[in-house]
């Protein structure tokens, strides 16, 4: 174990908490590898399948492991911890992780640095692609996280102090893309088909309910049930409607969903003065979502900050890099520590 702090410190860093086996090496916040393994299995069931997802994480977690350790080209004895996902997440899939953390933490006698998967997107802004990589958000800024399962707005103080001031009361903005393109008859996950469908279509050609929530807060099922509702009834018209408007429906989709995620982060920084504006988690890889960071920077002198691809859906960069943090300030885990699959930041 590193004791010096002014030495370097190596983490390794496990992800697990659902359909993607990643493992990441970052020296002194500096990225060295990230390897992650999907897995094609769930396609044909139009979704996670939890079980399915737990064995394919034993399968690829070694494999996963032993490429990102080469591709950092340095040994396990060179580690100074594990980091890994302790969740929330799929309880069978964090398991692994959480598993395979243990024993090699054990084997190895380095500490092991649990990670909460949401703050560790948040903390994904801070990973250094090279030592002259300098462009990171200020304390304090807020982070809009969206994906599958969340949406949020949280004001990051600091590394170690996050307050989830907004979220959704029902769906995630990931599920509204991933529902709907369900409903359009795309694969799975749909956000991105919707994205690239998108991108052909005019955004107003149809109008869908936009949601009255107070505050911060997000909801996007009535969202889901107006673009339903929609496609129900032009269907019984015409029952080639989807085939012969797609596009529009995808680029009206999208900026509803758009337009209600930004809404309500105008509403933030306005109110909360901060004008440090980072987006993270899997919906940011959408590319009218990164427009509309990129136009409100411009109109609103936001210093705005989007992940690279790599780390927009899950990754274990981040997780090392959060790892990496708690290093420093010696929280560490101990070894009975289990999985949760649900929380709050
Ligand atoms: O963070 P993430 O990888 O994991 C989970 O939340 O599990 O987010 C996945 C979500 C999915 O809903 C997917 O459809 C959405 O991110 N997503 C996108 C795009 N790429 C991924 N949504 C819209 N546009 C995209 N380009």
């Amino acid at each position: 174990m590193c004791e010096n702090s002014t030495m370097s410190v190596t983490i390794l860093g496990i992800e697990s908490s659902c359909d993607d086996t990643s493992a990441a090496v970052i020296r002194d916040g500096i990225i060295l590898s990230n390897v992650i393994a999907g897995q094609k299995v769930h396609e044909a069931y139009g979704g996670v399948v939890p079980e399915l997802a737990s064995r394919a994480h034993q399968q690829n977690i070694i494999p996963v492991v032993h490429e990102a350790l080469k591709q950092a080209g340095i040994g396990k004895e060179t580690l100074d911890a594990i980091a890994f996902t302790r969740g929330p997440g799929l309880l069978g899939s964090l398991l692994v992780g959480t598993s395979f953390t243990k024993g090699l933490a054990t084997a190895l006698e380095i500490p092991m640095v649990e990670v909460n998967h949401l703050q560790a997107h948040v903390l994904a802004h801070f990973i250094k692609a090279d030592e002259s990589d300098t462009k990171h958000p200020a304390f304090p800024f807020l982070c809009l996280l969206v994906s599958g399962g969340n949406s949020q707005i949280i004001l990051v103080r600091n590394w170690n102090d996050m307050e989830v001031i907004g979220q959704t009361i029902d769906d995630a903005a990931g599920e509204a893309f991933d529902k709907c393109a369900k409903v359009l008859g795309l694969g799975y996950p749909g956000g991105p088909m919707v994205d690239r469908l998108a991108k052909e279509g005019d955004p107003m050609a149809f109008r869908l309910s936009k949601p009255v929530v107070a505050g911060y807060d997000y909801s996007f099922s009535g969202l889901k049930t107006s673009f339903l509702y929609l496609i129900r009834d032009a269907l019984k018209e015409d029952p080639d409607f989807i085939e012969k408007r797609k596009n529009d429906l995808c680029a009206s989709l999208q900026y509803t969903v758009i337009e209600v995620l930004m809404d309500k982060l105008r509403k933030a920084v306005k109110d909360l003065k901060i004008r440090e504006v980072a987006v993270a988690g899997g919906v940011s890889a959408n590319s009218a979502l990164r427009k509309a960071f990129e136009e409100h920077a411009e109109k609103y002198r936001w210093n705005i900050y989007i992940p690279p691809f790599a780390y927009t859906t899950d990754n274990a960069a981040m997780v090392a890099m959060n790892g990496y943090f708690k290093y420093l300030d010696k929280d560490f885990s101990s070894m009975d520590i289990a999985p949760f699959s649900r929380v709050v930041i």
